[in-house]
């Protein structure tokens, strides 16, 4: 396959940096918010043609380099047994595991309720442009031990879930050791039906101090990222808003590592060991701003791709559903138009 995202994740020179974004195929998108009229998430999670679908639906109404697979990181909870809606409001846990003073004991790991997920894989794998990657991902322990302990709150600092790590450290690890064994296996699931790259999503780094990260967190980070990578294929590891400890993803941890907003490229570029690329970094509220505003936020950038092509252009974190669609598509015109 001849595709920019590929080149850069290899290492080759390219003359513009790649464009993906995350949470590319959802609300931002006008086709996507028409299929939701009449389709819940869930239906177009579940049925391999409507995933599809919504999975190339970036490519096509954005021009993105790369397609991520429509599913949820959720997705690993309900498979090790908890209950899992998606309602008007968003997802909902019936049963979170906050209280539990062993959580792994009362769930029950079933690999072959992720089987519909390879399905739509295959489905996109056959429908997509040749030029056009499919990244693969799912969420980081830390992640997602916190919505399963905690469920969907709209509590941003998941107090039950730190209390646990801090309380039950054993029963802790042994709940990361089960996220971690189903993670690999559905990593390697992906890889086989044909996913090009893989993006771990550490969205909540930064509840916890980076020494404890390192010692119960980082280890299942490994071992998900040696299975993909022993397989070839690229990993990403997104850990938002982890500071400083952005020095500790070493080539030995990732590829490449995904950016957030509040680290300045340039102070990441330094941070992070020189054989790692990076993915990021625009705020993404920098496009409820004007076209000028955020072509000149863009401009900012092409110093650094003179000094750095291993870079992948992304938004610090995921689109806000209200974001206007005319301004991610100004974002992605500008980057594959401009000269670098
Ligand atoms: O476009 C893509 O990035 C691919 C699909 C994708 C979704 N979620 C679809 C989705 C991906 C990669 C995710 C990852 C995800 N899911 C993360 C990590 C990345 C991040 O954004 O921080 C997290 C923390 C989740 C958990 C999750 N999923 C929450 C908390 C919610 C509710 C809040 C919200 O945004 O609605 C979801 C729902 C969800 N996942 C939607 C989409 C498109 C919205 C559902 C809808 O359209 O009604």
């Amino acid at each position: 396959m001849h595709s920019i995202f590929l080149d850069t994740l290899q290492g080759k020179k390219t003359k513009r940096p790649p464009v993906w974004f995350m949470r590319q195929a959802g609300r931002v998108l006008p086709n996507y918010n028409k299929l939701k009229e009449q389709y819940t998430f869930r239906e177009l999670m579940d049925d391999a043609e409507l995933a599809a679908k919504v999975t190339l639906m970036p490519v096509d109404d954005l021009g993105v380099d790369a397609a991520i697979l429509f599913s949820d990181i959720l997705v690993i909870p309900n498979a090790m047994g908890m209950e899992l809606e998606f309602t008007d409001h968003g997802p909902v846990f019936n049963k979170p595991l906050k209280g539990l003073i062993n959580p792994a004991s009362h769930l029950n790991p079933d690999p072959s309720k992720l089987e519909y997920i390879y399905a739509a894989i295959d489905e996109i794998i056959k429908q997509r442009p040749s030029n056009i990657p499919l990244i693969g991902f799912c969420g980081a322990p830390l992640t997602t031990l916190c919505y399963m302990i905690q469920g969907i709150s709209s509590n941003p600092n998941f107090p039950d879930a730190i209390r646990f790590l801090f309380q039950h450290k054993k029963e802790a690890i042994k709940l990361i050791d089960a996220i971690a064994d189903l993670s690999v296996v559905y990593a390697k699931k992906q890889i086989g039906h044909g996913i090009d790259a893989f993006q771990l999503f550490e969205t909540h780094a930064n509840l916890i101090p980076v020494e404890m990260y390192n010692e119960l967190f980082m280890p299942a980070v490994l071992k998900i990222s040696r299975a993909v990578r022993e397989t070839g294929t690229p990993f990403i590891f997104f850990p938002k808003g982890v500071g400083t400890g952005l020095k500790y993803v070493t080539p030995d941890v990732a590829d490449f590592v995904g950016i957030d907003w509040q680290m300045p490229i340039n102070d990441a570029r330094k941070l992070v060991h020189e054989k790692v690329g990076l993915q990021g970094n625009l705020d993404p509220r920098t496009l409820y701003a004007t076209h000028d505003e955020i072509a000149a936020e863009l401009e900012k950038y092409k110093p650094f791709f003179k000094e750095n092509d291993k870079w992948i252009f992304n938004l610090g974190h995921g689109f806000l559903p209200d974001i206007p669609y005319e301004n991610a598509k100004f974002v992605v015109d500008w980057i594959k138009n401009t000269d670098w």
